[in-house]
């Protein structure tokens, strides 16, 4: 198949620079436009960017040149799929644009994520709701589809295969990395031996998506804190069910939650992993996994009275951010057969 040329919005950010790295030799897209703040137009990638990824920046990133962010020059250049990794403000604006140029948009940015006809899909979760790019104008024109909040990203995974037991109440506190205020974010002076309890929004996103994605109306409350974590955001997570569950219903249904290995080239097999060690998980162990950052971590499981209780981990940046995104794309070139 030849590949689909894709653009990065935004590529220079925490979120860019993951796109890049998993986009750098990727089976079905071939990075063609990348864009940052007009400052950066006409300079290479590998001089620009501060690379904030714990890993060497892949060589033939380095020589690809920063262009001017202009939807005539990216349909010259055959684009079709733009990958957004914007702020949240701007977005606003420039993503109806993108999508009225005729552009598949396959976003990170909160602003579109509630408006009726966008979905915030995670493939191994949602995968139906990718149908909403046909209200949006897809095959004629173009579409948005988000991925959801990096917190809520990894409680959705890790709540999908309990849904069947009935969720009523879900209380979720976060412990989450400095990576996910983007680069340069915080100042060192405010998290460095310090924990924040605030995160301005995230937990209105987290109290809303999850109805969203999982299509329930659980009571959900979230408190969210940062932490001088570099990257992957930890949650523990107490759920109230309708019917007595047991914590081997609760491992079992994180066992059995399979992907077909011949899916989609950045979905996990098992996109929730437990672990009974008392340690697990920790952010260290955010780039684990296959595909690398994909995979959502549990432990801790416990139950008292009738409620269960477990912690998670996410990688923010990756399935979080655009791990989830690539994955997005790659379920709509599946689904809709897009070559
Ligand atoms: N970080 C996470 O864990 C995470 C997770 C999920 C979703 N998100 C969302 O993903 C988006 C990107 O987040 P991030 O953490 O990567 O942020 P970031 O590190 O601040 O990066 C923002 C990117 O957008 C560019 N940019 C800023 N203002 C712009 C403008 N006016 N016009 C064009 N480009 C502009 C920046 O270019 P310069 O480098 O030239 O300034 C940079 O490339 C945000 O909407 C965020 O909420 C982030």
């Amino acid at each position: 198949m030849e590949k689909i040329k894709v653009a990065i919005i935004g590529a220079t950010g925490a979120v860019g620079q993951v796109f890049m790295w998993m986009l750098s030799n990727h089976k079905w897209f071939e990075i063609e436009y990348i864009t940052a703040t007009a400052a950066r137009t006409g300079e290479k990638y590998g001089k620009s960017v501060h690379w904030v990824l714990p890993f060497e920046m892949a060589e033939v990133l380095k020589g690809i040149e920063l262009k001017e962010y202009n939807l005539e020059a990216m349909k010259e250049a055959g684009v079709q799929i733009v990958f957004s990794a914007m702020p949240a403000e701007v977005a606003r604006v420039a993503e109806p644009e993108l999508r009225d140029a005729g552009f598949y948009v396959f976003s990170n940015a909160g602003a579109m994520r509630y408006e009726k006809n966008v979905p915030i899909l995670i493939p191994e979760v949602n995968l139906d709701s990718l149908h909403l790019i046909n209200e949006q104008g897809y095959p004629e024109g173009g579409f948005i589809v988000t991925n959801a909040n990096c917190s809520t990203t990894g409680l959705a995974i890790a709540l999908s295969p309990l849904v069947k037991f009935g969720i009523k109440e879900i209380s979720v506190s976060t412990y989450q990395s400095v990576s996910g205020a983007g680069y340069p974010g915080l100042s060192s002076f405010d998290i460095t031996d310090n924990v924040i309890p605030f995160i301005g929004g995230e937990e209105e996103k987290i109290e809303k998506e999850i109805n969203k994605i999982l299509s329930i109306t659980p009571d959900v409350y979230a408190y969210c804190a940062r932490v001088p974590v570099m990257f992957g955001h930890i949650e523990t997570v107490w759920v109230d069910f309708d019917q007595d569950v047991s914590i081997e219903d609760i491992i079992e249904a994180w066992d059995t939650f399979i992907i077909d290995e011949s899916g989609l080239p950045s979905s996990p097999v098992k996109p929730v992993i437990y672990d009974a060690d008392n340690t697990f998980p920790q952010p260290k162990y955010a780039f684990w996994g296959k595909p690398r950052g994909m995979v959502t971590y549990t432990g801790r499981l416990k139950k008292k009275k009738h409620r269960i209780g477990f912690t998670l981990m996410v990688n923010n940046v990756v399935k979080g951010a655009a791990g989830g995104s690539i994955q997005n794309a790659e379920a709509f070139v599946q689904m809709y057969n897009h070559r």
